[in-house]
């Protein structure tokens, strides 16, 4: 006998439109029919599209079913199968909720429905919305807690927005959908995860929210979106590690297009470079995000209430500081690889291009010109790597890797060493001051653990509030960043090396150990979340200790947006200083 059919995850919202939502789910089964049943009485439906995901596959090191410990059930990659539903519900009234489910089909005519939830288009301006600022989630410890903790002290947000890294290995779908320690990103913030956090004997399960199944959620790309080179032999975790510049890819490609590509077929070429580079295949597949510029939906600008929310594709690939002998890291290569550029890493190469000219730079620009980026009450910008931090991950500056090739006298490579000039971080010399000339009021991203903000001297604010699952620590006193020693670049062992102070919580600030207010929250312990408020114009941030399950969640820090009218003024003044600078 055949169990039931069972939904893979809730439906979620994407896309929505002043008049329309896409709703969003998957299944293990292709199925014969998907629909949406919304409205009064859920008497009108949509018909779904379906896809089937194109790269996702379990592996030695996933988590899922029966596999508890490494390669009991998978030997090595292997594919699963997903099939993706997508319905776009319409003719709906910004302002009006209207309930809806999701009813999938088997190809034996069983049928399986979610629960009810409600949805709505997007929201119109003035309306007052809560937005929830979140990132790194990574099916790391706090996550499931941290999301249950929105849950139960804000209630339904309006908007998730999420700057990057949403899992650990984007091709393994366990991660996505049912890591078995329950803590997978769908279920997390679908109030149907079950991850279990023990202190002294005493366990608690945490469920999450169910946020996004009533509110549409925005992403930012983060490093782990992005898979490397594509392999069925090598792990999935290997293959993550291994995403080669695009350009060297190229090099290898002309050598060898005769035998590569004989007939030269441009299909072949493209999906040639795609696995033997690195790609966003999963998360592209995964999720619908605006289409608002020619070269795909990695970085976008969307316009949600009184929000412009402009969102960026800046992460680069995460290596290894340390300078020993067998490290494919950010400062060398490994010894052994020395005669074998096949098998280089290139350092922290950055994926997709930010500096001044380049493509996505130039859509920037149009953007902050354009009339619904100057006309917006809220600018908002979201990316994944900091601009300013105490984290880890700020150093090496944000620019493309100078290689440097040592030689002895015979013209054999004795080292290969990478140098990130502090001058050319792309992020301070490019993108801050556009962004600030154009009067965004808030920067928000992730990707070093810890929360904490800054403002810079003409008030823009710096938000990292990435101390949702876990902690990388802050840099700051004592504790000091791995940077190497005999390099020519600036490598900043503490503070934020773009010479920001962090701001001081505003409420109730941790304290440290010399019982003094500390400047920034970087704990496995203590989890931290933030929401934006447009109807007060406020950013708030809130922390809940796991070590004591039973403790209220505590509002610790809290700030104003600058009033748009203000940064418009200082805007017209700062684009033409700006512009003089440039000249
Ligand atoms: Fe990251």
């Amino acid at each position: 006998m055949t169990s039931a059919p069972q939904l893979l995850t809730d439906p979620f919202l994407q896309l929505p439109t002043e008049t329309s939502v896409r709703v969003v789910w998957f299944t293990e089964f292709a199925g014969s029919r998907h629909t949406v049943a919304y409205g009064q009485g859920l008497s009108r439906s949509a018909i779904a599209t379906t896809t089937k995901l194109s790269r996702t596959r379990e592996d030695q090191q996933s988590r899922v079913g029966n596999q508890t410990e490494d390669a009991q059930v998978y030997k090595k990659p292997t594919m699963r199968d997903i099939w993706r539903h997508e319905a776009k519900v319409t003719g709906l009234t910004p302002g009006k909720r209207i309930p809806y489910r999701v009813i999938s089909v088997r190809e034996d005519g069983q049928s399986v429905s979610s629960n009810q939830f409600t949805l709505a288009p997007k929201p119109t301006s003035q309306t007052p919305l809560k937005i929830l600022l979140t990132s790194d989630h990574q099916l790391m410890p706090m996550t499931a807690a941290n999301l249950q903790k929105v849950g139960q002290t804000i209630g339904q947000v309006d908007a998730v927005f999420l700057a990057g890294d949403l899992v650990n290995i984007p091709d393994r779908a366990s991660e996505w959908f049912d890591d078995n320690r329950g803590g997978a990103f769908f279920p997390c913030l679908q109030g149907r995860a079950h991850y279990q956090l023990e202190n002294n004997g005493v366990k608690t399960t945490y469920k999450g929210a169910s946020l996004i199944q009533y509110a549409p959620l925005f992403t930012a790309i983060g490093n782990h979106e992005v898979m490397g080179r594509f392999s069925m032999d090598s792990g999935l975790n290997n293959q993550f590690s291994d995403p080669f510049p695009r350009a060297a890819a190229e090099a290898i490609y002309e050598k060898n297009a005769k035998q590569l590509n004989p007939t030269n077929d441009p299909k072949f070429l493209e999906a040639w470079l795609k696995n033997n580079s690195f790609n966003t295949d999963t998360y592209n597949e995964i999720l619908t995000l605006p289409q608002s510029n020619p070269y795909g939906k990695n970085y976008y600008a969307v316009t949600f209430g009184d929000i412009r929310l402009v969102v960026l594709y800046i992460t680069n690939i995460w290596r290894t500081p340390t300078l020993d002998a067998d490290a494919r890291g950010r400062y060398r290569e490994r010894e052994k690889d020395l005669n074998n550029p096949t098998a280089w890493g290139y350092g922290q190469h950055i994926f997709e291009p930010i500096k001044k000219g380049s493509p996505q730079y130039n859509w920037l620009e149009a953007e902050l010109n354009s009339s619904e980026f100057k006309q917006a009450k809220y600018k908002i910008v979201m990316f994944h790597h900091p601009p300013h931090t105490l984290g880890d991950n700020i150093v090496p500056a944000y620019t493309d890797p100078v290689q440097l090739i040592e030689r002895d006298a015979k013209g054999n490579i004795k080292a290969v060493r990478y140098e990130y000039p502090k001058a050319d971080d792309y992020i301070i010399r490019d993108v801050v001051p556009l962004l600030e000339a154009s009067g965004v009021q808030l920067i928000f991203y992730g990707h070093s653990h810890l929360w904490n903000r800054f403002v810079s001297p003409r008030g823009m604010h710096f938000l990292e509030s990435s101390n949702v699952g876990n902690t990388y620590g802050a840099y700051i006193g004592d504790k000091k960043r791995p940077v190497p020693t005999g390099y020519q670049s600036e490598y900043a062992a503490t503070d934020d090396p773009n010479g920001l102070k962090p701001m001081m919580p505003t409420l109730a600030p941790l304290m440290g150990e010399d019982n003094q207010p500390l400047p920034y929250v970087a704990s496995n312990d203590i989890t931290v979340f933030s929401i934006l408020d447009t109807g007060t114009g406020t950013v708030s941030s809130y922390r809940f200790d796991t070590l004591k399950p039973e403790s209220e969640v505590v509002k610790f820090d809290e700030f104003k947006l600058t009033p748009a009218i203000e940064s418009r003024k200082a805007s017209k003044n700062a684009v033409a200083l700006v512009a003089a600078e440039i000249v």
